[in-house]
């Protein structure tokens, strides 16, 4: 026999012997059953049933944590998710539908910057359900959503004016989450200064094709005129919609 023969019949000897201790059983778990040392392999022996589970408790965790501490929805809102609305009205539940597969689909929706404007009374869930977007995405997908008002953008970026930090960078900072929910638009009288500050993130995320949700007790047509028909314009580009949330306020029910 050549020293190549040799060598080929000795390395499928090797072969065959750690395909047979692969298939050997490595454990038995009492909630999965019987599983091989090669299903094993990459769980440090622990059943892969188990290990998986494990793994997606650790990633649903981590992904929790990373919603509470990074994405800025107020504590109240943390914990809700979009099935405890309680839809008041038939066009509640239309409107609720319609958000429940935006939440759902939006990795379409997302990579579309596919905007939502949210219109109307106070107490009717707006924030709630925006919120609860966050919160599902955040889950789901992994992604970063942020939400923050009018206001609060508006102070953020005016507080780099004292030389403290940059502007690009908070811009940026509300330009880059997979998805970004402006609450309480129209609140504030205003300004200029403040539209033109609301435009840079507004308008650099439509740049980047990234979906935001506008709130606002406004009736649509006067967001557009707070926010001006450019800002608006973008918002209803490639398919965005307006929500109008027209049925009685939830706050003070028993
Ligand atoms: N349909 C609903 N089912 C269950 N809870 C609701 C519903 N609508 C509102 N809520 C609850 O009522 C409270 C008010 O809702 P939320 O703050 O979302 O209203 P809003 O539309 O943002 O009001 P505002 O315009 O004043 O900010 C929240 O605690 C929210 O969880
Ligand atoms: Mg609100
Ligand atoms: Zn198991």
């Amino acid at each position: 026999m050549t020293q190549a023969g040799d060598f080929r019949q000795s390395f499928e000897r090797l072969v065959r012997e750690r395909a047979k201790y692969l298939a050997e059983i490595a454990g038995i778990c009492p909630e999965h059953g019987a599983y091989t040392r090669g299903q094993a392999l990459d769980t440090g022996g622990r059943c892969p049933t188990c290990w998986e589970r494990e793994k997606k408790r650790r990633e649903r965790e981590q992904r929790l944590a990373l919603f509470a501490e990074r994405s800025g929805v107020p504590l109240r809102f943390q914990a809700h998710t979009l099935a405890d609305f309680v839809p008041p009205t038939p066009a509640a539940g239309k409107t609720l539908a319609a958000i429940q597969a935006y939440a759902e689909d939006f990795p379409v929706h997302g990579k579309a910057g596919r905007c939502i404007v949210m219109a109307g009374r106070t107490g009717t869930g707006k924030t709630m359900l925006a919120c609860a977007v966050c919160r599902h995405i955040a889950l789901s997908h992994g992604a970063l959503c942020r939400y923050a008002t009018a206001y609060h953008i508006v102070r953020d970026i005016k507080d780099t004016y004292g030389g403290n930090g940059s502007e690009r960078e908070i811009v940026r900072g509300y330009v880059e989450p997979a998805l970004l929910v402006v609450d309480e638009v129209g609140v504030q009288y205003g300004t200029d200064t403040e539209k033109l500050l609301l435009f840079e993130v507004l308008n650099g995320r439509y740049e980047n094709m990234k979906p935001t949700i506008v709130i606002s007790n406004l009736e649509p047509a006067g967001i557009g005129d707070y926010l001006g028909d450019r800002v608006m314009d973008r918002l209803m580009d490639n398919g965005g919609a307006v929500l109008v949330f027209d049925w009685q306020s939830h706050r003070g029910r028993k």
